[in-house]
């Protein structure tokens, strides 16, 4: 029985290692040294093509390498019956956490401002925002947008949510739903998508989400790319409606050469490094999962493959 690792866009070698050093006993073959393809009940993936796991007809578990499953989840050959995990997992949290944090500071600190200062040598004092005066609004409460909002609330700011489907999350004002998209939207000052990519979700952020935030908001990205339409934005931030934005992932990644957000001034963009996954840390988790599904039990981190997250 045999776990592949998946992963053509990525170098397979710390996964291979971090899996020798916790279970050398387990065969574990790296893509595209694949072998007997029925010798493959499970596989890590990470950015396959469509179609790829047609080939493996004794597949019992794809365990996404990320929390995030739409690079699975939009493959329309994924194979039915086959259980789909995500990773969750405390040092994912924390770097999602932190970048979050570190944005919103950089925003109500101004230190976009102070950066172009300091290259032209101008002395020019800011006025701080205040963290009380600056409502964050995070679409997306799961585990990753919960553990945001408490530590953003912990350092004064008000937060409040917004999620698709009704489910009770003490402390925070939640709006859910559509319909209730504008009431959230208007007492934004700081917007943070964390939302998992799915067709209801796609485009979320585009002119009309723009159009309902104050004037002055402050957007951040740490989901994926498709959820932002780029060019609305570059519109919003051109017109002055708002005050800048920060992007962890993009429509196409990398970023292109000669993209006109490498350069917009208002923008802070990172190369989709919010949250990295750490072999040695969920390779734990994944290695229980294997012996969990060779035991015929369901695994841990389950997807819900009909809601797409
Ligand atoms: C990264 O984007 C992830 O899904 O873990």
């Amino acid at each position: 029985m045999t776990l592949l690792l998946a992963t053509p866009t990525m170098n397979p070698a710390a996964w291979l290692r971090a899996f020798e050093r916790l279970t050398p006993e387990l065969d574990v073959r790296a893509w595209p040294d694949c072998g007997d393809p029925t010798d493959i009940r499970f596989i890590v993936a990470w950015e396959t093509p469509p179609g790829f796991f047609s080939e493996f007809p004794r597949l019992a578990c794809i365990a996404s390498l990320g929390a995030g499953v739409d690079h699975l989840l939009g493959d329309p050959d994924l194979p039915r019956g086959v259980f789909v995990t995500r990773v969750i997992d405390p040092s994912i949290t924390q770097q999602m956490s932190e970048y979050v944090i570190l944005h919103v500071l950089r925003f109500s600190r101004h230190s976009q401002s102070f950066d172009q200062d300091t290259v032209e040598e101008i002395w020019r004092p800011r006025i701080p925002l205040q963290a009380s005066d600056l409502t964050v609004g995070i679409m997306g409460l799961g585990q990753l947008g919960l553990d945001a909002a408490h530590k953003l609330m912990q350092l004064g700011f008000p937060v409040i949510g917004w999620r698709r489907t009704h489910k009770d999350v003490a402390g925070i004002t939640t709006y859910v739903g559509a319909e209730a998209l504008p009431d959230f939207l208007a007492e934004c000052r700081v917007l943070i998508c964390m939302l998992p990519l799915t067709p209801a979700t796609q485009g979320l952020l585009d002119a009309e989400t723009f159009r309902l935030l104050p004037r002055d908001a402050y957007v951040i990205n740490v989901a994926r790319g498709a959820h932002l339409v780029e060019s609305d934005l570059m519109a919003a931030l051109d017109r002055g409606h708002l005050a800048g934005a920060c992007l962890d992932v993009f429509e196409t990644e990398p970023l292109p050469a000669g993209h006109p957000l490498w350069h917009h001034p208002k923008v802070t963009i990172t190369p989709h490094i919010a949250s990295l996954t750490n072999p040695t840390d969920v390779v734990p988790q994944m290695a229980e999962n294997y012996q969990r599904v060779m035991a015929g039990e369901r695994p841990h981190h389950l997807v819900d493959i009909e809601r797409g997250y």
